[in-house]
């Protein structure tokens, strides 16, 4: 085989028509409006990164410098580089409404190689964010534990902290309080003198296995709960702001900005968490009344929403908390706490306990469902496909989504996970934008229900977004950023070594 036909073979693309045909759901009921894309919206965007990551984007980690209050513009530059894309993500949804996400419009753009690498990092954004929120979940359920002090044994409340925790986590609270590493957590020798510390985040692991035997046994998703869970989140966030406001000392806003641009730049990125889950709203396209009205106006509302909401709860939580003392797993749980409103903090765990559970769930569904697409395109092998004799669920999949998470949790912190998921979102953002520009060329005349408005500069301006998001990563040398680049080349060698020849066997049985 020469260069040339493997080159062919790499850009080999579906036609977006074959897509289409192949959207078993194409008679779906054209029933949500704008509001009702809202609550989707809110219910898949409102999570860890409120909740969370919002500490560690403040004070900053060892990977990176804090913005202090300048969150606030961390968060307006996050919500900017969402907008562009969030805009082309819709007019592709509307225009090849089947389901598969981004991976399935860059397999309708770019071509084969292009739609693998997509699926791939798209287990960043779901599988690896996923260890983001159940660490996150760790965080509010020890919490939730502190509230029933009085009931519960002190070996639960207190329980200790290598049970709780990741190695790295524990490391950077060695460093951070000056403890020895051997005091804080046990360690297991190996021969040639090999050390390995144990620090285990039960609670993390024991959420992820929960869900994942849920999945198996098979949950129905329904708008109904997702309202619900809209409905908790916006009371606990919106009561977090005006109970907070009464405990705000605006001496807590100065300095401003602690570490400067490069301080807001950081923030951004790692905040940008709090903002994925949008595309949802676009994957609903095909099911909304009026599409060319609607989903700009729900994309534009979810953003403007939570912006509001994310930078109002910031302006309190840095405002009751003094910087240095902000805590980075639980963040306004601890700022009630610092108040001694207690009571309250319980109360805020709860919600933050019902919203991250929600998340996780729909990314171990969001797992499953890509790694179910790249199967059928026999990128993987179809025997993962394989579906449970008496709940019929995909459960050899559901299993390997819960594992992979599982195995991620036990060397991946909060904040490292996190990033390496912006990373991935960044990435398949950056993809979709390029897709409507080459779709623009490519199928000038297909039906679009929803036009990116200041089409090439709205697609493009998206692009340097987020490249330059990511590239203050990459400038920083963070460990994400490392992770990211080896994350990809695993990638290449499972493409090379097992998916192009599964693809060309695919391609002989056809012909
Ligand atoms: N935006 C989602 C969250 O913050 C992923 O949990």
């Amino acid at each position: 085989m020469n260069i040339k036909s493997i080159f062919n073979n790499l850009i080999k693309c579906k036609s977006p028509q074959e897509l289409i045909d192949e959207g078993v759901n194409s008679e779906l009921k054209k029933t949500l409006n704008a509001f009702d894309l809202i609550i989707l919206g809110i219910g898949a965007v409102v999570g860890t990164g409120i909740f969370t990551i919002i500490g560690s984007a403040i004070v900053g980690s060892s990977d990176g410098a804090g913005a202090g209050t300048a969150i606030v513009v961390s968060m307006l530059l996050a919500a900017i580089a969402s907008v562009f894309s969030a805009l082309s993500y819709s007019e592709i949804a509307a225009m090849i409404p089947v389901a598969g996400s981004a991976y399935t419009y860059t397999y309708a753009t770019m071509g084969e190689f292009m739609a693998w690498m997509v699926g791939w990092i798209l287990m960043l954004e779901y599988a690896i964010g996923n260890i983001t929120v159940a660490s996150a979940w760790t965080g509010y359920f020890v919490q939730f534990l502190k509230g029933f002090k009085h009931i519960l044994p002190a070996f639960i409340v207190n329980c200790p902290l290598w049970l709780r925790n990741d190695y790295r986590t524990m490391y950077e609270m060695c460093n951070k309080y000056g403890w020895n590493p051997q005091d804080a957590m046990p360690f297991l020798h190996l021969p040639f003198g090999i050390d390995v510390p144990i620090a285990i985040n039960v609670p993390a692991i024991a959420i992820v296995l929960i869900l994942t035997l849920l999945l198996i046994k098979g949950v129905k998703e329904s708008t109904k709960v997702a309202t619900i869970m809209v409905g908790v989140n916006m009371f606990i966030i919106l009561s977090f702001i005006i109970v907070g406001s009464f405990y705000v000392k605006p001496e807590n806003w100065v300095p401003f900005a602690p570490n400067g641009v490069e301080g807001i730049f950081t923030g951004a990125f790692v905040i940008f968490f709090a903002y994925i889950g949008f595309d949802a709203i676009s994957t609903a396209a095909e099911e909304t009344k009026n599409p060319q009205r609607d989903l700009p106006i729900a994309i534009m509302g979810t953003l403007i929403i939570c912006t509001i909401l994310y930078v109002c709860a910031a302006l309190v939580l840095t405002g009751v908390v003094p910087f240095n003392a902000i805590d980075t797993q639980a963040p306004l749980a601890h700022a009630m706490r610092f108040i001694n409103m207690n009571w309250y903090a319980g109360l805020i765990s709860v919600g933050a306990l019902c919203a991250l559970t929600s998340v996780l769930l729909i990314y171990q569904l969001g797992t499953t469902r890509i790694l179910w697409a790249m199967s059928r395109d026999n990128f993987l092998p179809k025997s993962l496909n394989a579906v449970h004799p008496k709940f019929k669920t995909p459960h050899v999949m559901t299993w390997l989504s819960g594992l992979v998470v599982i195995i991620c949790a036990l060397f991946m912190d909060l904040n490292l996970s996190a990033e390496l998921c912006n990373f991935g979102t960044f990435t398949s953002f950056i993809i979709i934008c390029l897709a409507v520009l080459i779709l623009r060329k490519t199928e000038p005349n297909r039906e679009r229900p929803f036009k990116v408005p200041f089409c090439p500069w709205f697609p493009i301006f998206g692009i340097l977004t987020c490249l330059a998001l990511m590239y203050c990563k990459f400038s920083a040398k963070a460990t994400s950023a490392l992770y990211f680049v080896v994350w990809l080349i695993i990638g290449v060698i499972i493409y090379a070594s097992y998916s192009y020849h599964s693809k060309r066997l695919e391609e002989q049985g056809e012909n």
